[in-house]
């Protein structure tokens, strides 16, 4: 392709981009990821003193960041803070990392529990995507990552979380639609799979060590990942360097899924 750099493409140098739950774990990591690329990075988080502490991290840096309190699962803050975003120029990428775990046994689970999990990981990933898509669309370009799961690609298998394994796997699926769905507009839509991140996410998990040795041991790498070990697949399915991307659901997971 003329005018292409294979490796240039791996810069989001200009682009603007936002990252749900961006506060803390993973999507405070991969904020930082996206602005070491050169994008300005918009912080969402329904945590907004977390927001600030990611943005305020990445402005010493010397990285264009800012802080929006949004609750993914409240369709008119998600709105108003793309708009917001958009009206100063672009908005290219979007990472919608917000998520939400409830891990009891399904015959326990309430309907108030598995609507709470719905509602951030599953609605809250098609409401947020298609806030930014109107704008991206509009633009012809841009680029969403989806944070789904090993879970959502797998029964699990060593304690329940099935409201959570239902919508990562949704997430896949969405993922795939959307990406024939905008795929005209020059919009590629992509998810990421990871296996275990150690963040406060799993701490109940994690703080188990029979339970920690267990996840060790069902990972063929032989061990549960740290948070910049997933950044880079997600900046990488951001970039141009994916262009012809889209649909895709990378597993960073040590092997879990080749099992
Ligand atoms: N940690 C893991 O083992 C792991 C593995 C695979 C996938 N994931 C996925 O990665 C994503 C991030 O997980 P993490 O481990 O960094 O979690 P985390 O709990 O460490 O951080 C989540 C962040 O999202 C914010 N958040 C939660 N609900 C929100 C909402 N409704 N609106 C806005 N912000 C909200 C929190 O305030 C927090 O800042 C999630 O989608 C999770 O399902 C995590």
């Amino acid at each position: 392709m003329a005018g292409f750099d294979p490796i240039e493409a791996f810069s989001l140098k200009g682009q603007v981009a936002v990252v749900t739950g961006g506060g803390k774990g993973i999507g405070r990591g991969v904020a930082l990821g996206l602005a070491r690329s050169g994008a300005a990075v918009h912080v969402l988080d329904r945590d907004l003193a977390a927001a600030e502490d990611a943005v305020a991290m990445l402005k010493a840096e010397g990285h264009r960041a800012r802080a929006h309190h949004v609750d993914v699962g409240d369709e008119a803050s998600i709105d108003a803070a793309m708009a917001t975003i958009a009206a100063e120029g672009s908005l290219d990428v979007l990472v919608n990392n917000a998520g939400l775990a409830i891990r009891k046994p399904s015959v326990d689970l309430s309907v108030a529990d598995w609507d709470a999990v719905l509602k951030v990981n599953l609605t809250g990933v098609f409401l947020c995507a298609r806030s930014a898509a109107r704008h991206m669309i509009a633009n012809k370009q841009g680029a969403i990552v989806n944070l789904a799961s090993i879970m959502g690609l797998s029964g699990g298998g060593l304690y329940p979380n099935i409201s959570y394994q239902a919508t990562k796997g949704a997430v896949v699926n969405l993922t795939r639609a959307l990406a024939v769905e905008w795929a005209p507009s020059g919009v590629r839509v992509n998810a990421v799979a990871p296996t275990w991140v150690r963040t406060d996410f799993i701490k109940p998990l994690t703080d188990n060590p029979d339970l920690l040795a267990r996840m060790n041991a069902m990972t063929p790498l032989g061990r549960i990942a740290e948070i910049d070990e997933v950044v880079g697949g997600i900046v990488y399915l951001a970039s141009p360097a994916a262009a012809m991307v889209t649909g895709h659901t990378l597993a960073i997971d040590g092997g879990f899924l080749a099992q």
